[in-house]
């Protein structure tokens, strides 16, 4: 049972954060990752698309014999996390979306801010998690879909990234945060830069981080957590349309060459 791989997914390849993360700190569990190229991007896609997909994914990684399922995308977790909880009651479910809120609940104080996709940001997810748990925090989000194209057409660290990280963040609402969410995936690549651009005086929450420790607490609370076969994780990779683009945009994100295996679900 404890030697089942963990299956991962996301809208596409910028979930490889979380599964880079997950396999730093897990180095015992092996993982099925299924990115959703054929559909990318959900953050500007309905509530209703973005269920059904996320339904297919997790019922084909289900068929693959995973133990539990890490919603990497933060606009499926934002939009189709409930319903899957619901769907497939009988496996653990975690998104990305809960860890963060726990954490930044616990050390914040002041002003919050979250950048996300435009569906997670018109969702409130992080907004309404955050006030249920310390209703004197102040919340204030954007949508920030620019970063998504910048990070995969791997302009990080260039004046693009600084001009964009600028003209999302120099305004009233983001400035003298205690703390900022990076609500997407693809968003830890430009954490250095947010912080240079906070001059170090904003903590920025890197989410794959914590997202694979609550990970771990899951898999010991369901004693699935698979300590002793180190020399046997495997990982596979799978992507709903494979294109030349996508393993280059892969390598940036999962910091490693990776295979990926083309597997239509509809
Ligand atoms: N994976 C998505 C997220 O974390 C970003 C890319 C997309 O819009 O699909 O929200």
């Amino acid at each position: 049972m404890t030697n089942r791989p963990i299956g991962i997914f996301d809208s596409g390849v910028g979930g490889l954060t979380v599964a880079a993360a997950i396999k730093k700190h897990l180095p015992d569990e092996s993982f099925i990752y299924f990115g959703d190229t054929r559909h990318t991007p959900y953050g500007d896609k309905s509530r209703d698309t973005v269920q059904t997909y996320s339904r297919e994914i997790t019922e084909f990684l289900l068929s693959q014999d995973c133990k539990a399922i890490v919603i990497a995308c933060n606009t499926a977790s934002a939009l189709a996390y409930q319903k899957l909880v619901k769907k497939f009651p009988d496996v653990p479910i975690i998104n990305v979306v809960d860890p963060v809120v726990n954490y930044v609940a616990e050390h914040a104080k002041g002003k919050v801010g979250i950048i996300a996709t435009r569906a997670t940001t018109q969702s409130g997810i992080y907004k309404k998690s955050l006030l249920a748990k310390k209703p004197k925090l102040q919340v204030v989000s954007a949508a920030t879909p620019l970063l998504v194209g910048i990070a995969e057409e791997d302009f990080t660290h260039t004046d693009i990234s600084r001009g964009a990280i600028k003209a999302y963040l120099n305004n009233d609402d983001f400035s003298k945060l205690s703390l900022l969410i990076l609500g997407c995936t693809h968003f830890p690549l430009f954490q250095t830069e947010i912080e240079s651009f906070y001059e170090g005086k904003t903590e920025v929450v890197d989410s794959p981080e914590l997202v694979a420790h609550h990970l771990k607490s899951v898999l010991v609370e369901h004693k699935i957590l698979n300590e002793k076969e180190r020399e046997k994780a495997s990982y596979r990779f799978y992507v709903s349309e494979k294109t030349k683009a996508f393993s280059r945009i892969a390598r940036n994100f999962f910091g490693e060459n990776i295979t990926l295996t083309e597997k239509v679900l509809s």
